[in-house]
């Protein structure tokens, strides 16, 4: 094992060391994947010496909402994980572009019955430093999954429950395996939902397309951001829609969204190459205002943002 990539983690109301953050192997999270978690980013503004987390608010929200979804209680509010981590931050005195990690999880206790009431329900938060990819500038390969997206009748892909991410990791995987960087997900009714971690918008003649609520995706922060920034600083407004595969191979520009992946153009489809082969016109003046938001440089936008010092 190299050196521990972070002095301390977050776990069941501690600080502990980053070797000693460990849960047991008989877990449910463990043997089951069952968890829910966040993955959100914090921006470090290196004229103001600050830290901003964005949106966090609406992160421990959808955590919240994830639990409810899956019925696991917690015995505290999410509020005390949101606080958790803004002193981590604190405490592993991270002052530059981080990546946080908020879990809820569950531990021994309820084998098989999975009574709500049986199973010790913990959390834990990690964070790292995590300076954008480089494939935010220059773009990335894609090609359409065979694996289709988990549904909602079996799986809701709208709560982030650990376990959904073996469908991401096997569309991940495969495309890895052929050649490309990335995969979409089509949904169980043929129409676009989502990559393994992000959501999916195309331009086309002008106009700004993303799958809706109802298309199998993660209901995105980041995909709600574009939307409204989309709308009220570039004058066009997203249209949320199904969206048939071959409109993928017919779009003008296309990228993937999401707090990890920020804003990440998507030049080539299949091996169709998208636009000019580089990232479009439209993607750059998003992913510029969305940049400049993030690291608490728009004034109108500073509402999304937590301090951390
Ligand atoms: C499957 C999936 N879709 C979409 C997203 C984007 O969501 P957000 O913008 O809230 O990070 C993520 C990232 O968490 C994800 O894992």
């Amino acid at each position: 094992m190299g050196a521990a990539p972070a002095k301390f983690a977050w776990l069941d109301g501690k600080f502990v060391r980053w070797e000693d953050a460990k849960i047991h192997i008989r877990s449910e999270c463990v043997i089951r994947g069952i968890g829910v978690f966040e993955g959100l980013r914090g921006y470090w503004n290196e004229k103001q010496k600050q830290m901003y987390v964005f949106r966090s608010r609406d992160h421990y929200k959808r955590l919240a909402g994830s639990m409810r979804i899956i019925r696991m209680p917690l015995p505290y509010g999410t509020e005390v994980i949101e606080q958790a981590m803004l002193d981590l931050i604190k405490r592993n005195k991270l002052r530059e572009d981080i990546h946080i990690r908020a879990n809820v999880y569950i531990g021994e206790g309820s084998d098989h019955t999975h009574d709500p009431a049986k199973m010790f329900v913990g959390s834990f938060v990690t964070a790292l430093p995590r300076p954008a990819k480089k494939t935010v500038r220059t773009g990335t390969h894609a090609t359409v999954s065979s694996w289709r997206r988990i549904d909602d009748q079996a799986m809701p892909p709208r709560a982030k429950v650990t376990g959904n991410y073996v469908n991401s990791r096997l569309a991940q995987v495969q495309a890895g395996l052929d050649g490309y960087d990335t995969a979409i997900m089509l949904d169980q009714s043929g129409k676009v939902s989502e990559t393994a971690g992000a959501c999916v918008v195309i331009v086309r003649d002008g106009k700004v397309y993303t799958p809706s609520v109802t298309n199998s995706i993660l209901e995105g922060i980041t995909r709600d951001t574009l939307i409204r920034i989309f709308q009220d600083d570039l004058g066009l407004p997203v249209v949320e829609r199904s969206i048939d595969r071959s409109e993928l191979y017919m779009a003008d520009e296309m990228f993937e969204c999401g707090s990890g992946h920020e804003i990440s153009p998507i030049v080539s489809i299949d091996r169709m190459q998208i636009g000019d082969g580089g990232p479009g016109p439209i993607t750059r003046a998003i992913q510029e205002k969305y940049l400049s938001a993030v690291r608490g440089k728009l004034k109108k936008y500073r509402r999304w943002l937590t301090p951390v010092y």
